[in-house]
């Protein structure tokens, strides 16, 4: 697992050994993923949830299995305080990072004009500002350093193509490209080593539904029934959340802006979507 790499790959984020990552929703699903993956290539790892008490088994996971140092950071990322503390924290600890996963996320169930206001605002926070509070407190600090960097954002295939019902979460993953898109070109062009990836997933199959809230019981039309029965029989028979952790470290050794674990069967949605706009706007 942690043989040597040629001096070319030293400093980016294809050699992993004694590198640090910051992962936020590490706690299970794909962030659990990405911090076993990155442990398994020699990273030692900083996780981050709000969920305190159940990162304790991954971290666990992350000693036994792959022998790299770890440091749980209870972790809201909504707040802004909070986030500035796990900059802190993990660079108190670590004295770098050199790359952060902003993955914390969930969504909310409903329509869009009478969802509760409490309820746009919450995903907002988190899968929107949480990535934006990330990228706040991280980015100065690796600039400081002055070492490689990579920031990789988890968005989702609603953030480039339509998902009725979840508007909040459509709406918080579309700006998430955006800012991913633009970060990426701020960076570039001020010639600073850190390189960005947005990671669009297909269906993973992680516990994010069991997360979605009650109205998902008690969504009664036909409509929402089929709806989420589909989205359901999508997540159960998704990507392994470890085979997601591969693809996007993959990706992010390759230094890809997208990433797509499990995206193919979306591909002709996009093309529709792209050609639609070709063909009614311009
Ligand atoms: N599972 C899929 O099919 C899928 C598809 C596309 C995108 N995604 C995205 O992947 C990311 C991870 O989701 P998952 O499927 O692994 O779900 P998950 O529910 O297993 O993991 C999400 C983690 O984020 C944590 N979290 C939620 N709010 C938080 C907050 N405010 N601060 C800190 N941690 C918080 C949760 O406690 C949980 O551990 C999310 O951003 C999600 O939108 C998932």
């Amino acid at each position: 697992m942690k043989g040597p790499v040629s001096g070319e790959e030293r400093g980016s984020m294809k050699d992993l050994i004694n590198k640090v990552a910051v992962v936020t929703g590490a706690a299970s699903g794909i962030g659990e993923g990405i911090a076993i993956t990155a442990a398994r290539r020699g990273a030692n790892v900083v996780l981050a949830d709000i969920a305190a008490d159940r990162m304790g088994r991954v971290t666990q996971r992350l000693k036994d299995e792959c022998g790299v140092r770890a440091l749980e950071v209870p972790t809201d990322v909504s707040d802004p305080e909070a986030v500035e503390h796990l900059a802190e924290a993990a660079y108190a600890e670590f004295g770098a990072v050199h790359m952060l996963f902003n993955n914390a996320g969930f969504s909310r169930y409903g329509a869009s004009w009478d969802m509760p206001m409490e309820d746009w605002k919450a995903v907002m926070d988190t899968d929107f500002y949480g990535c934006l509070y990330g990228i706040r407190a991280f980015v100065p600090r690796m600039i400081a350093a002055g070492e490689p960097g990579h920031i990789i954002n988890t968005a989702s295939l609603a953030g480039l193509v339509p998902t009725p019902r979840s508007a909040p979460y459509a709406a918080a993953k579309h700006a998430l490209v955006g800012l991913s898109a633009s970060l990426r070109y701020e960076l570039e062009m001020e010639q600073i080593p850190i390189k960005v990836t947005v990671v669009c997933p297909g269906y993973i199959k992680t516990g994010i539904l069991q997360r979605l809230g009650e109205r998902i019981s008690t969504a009664t039309s036909d409509l929402d029934r089929k709806l989420i029965e589909t989205v359901t029989a999508g997540c159960e028979s998704g990507m392994d959340i470890e085979e997601a952790g591969r693809v996007i470290l993959d990706g992010v050794a390759n230094g890809q802006f997208w990433i797509s674990p499990n995206g193919a069967r979306f591909e002709q949605s996009i093309r529709d979507l792209h050609q639609n706009l070709y063909e009614e706007a311009f």
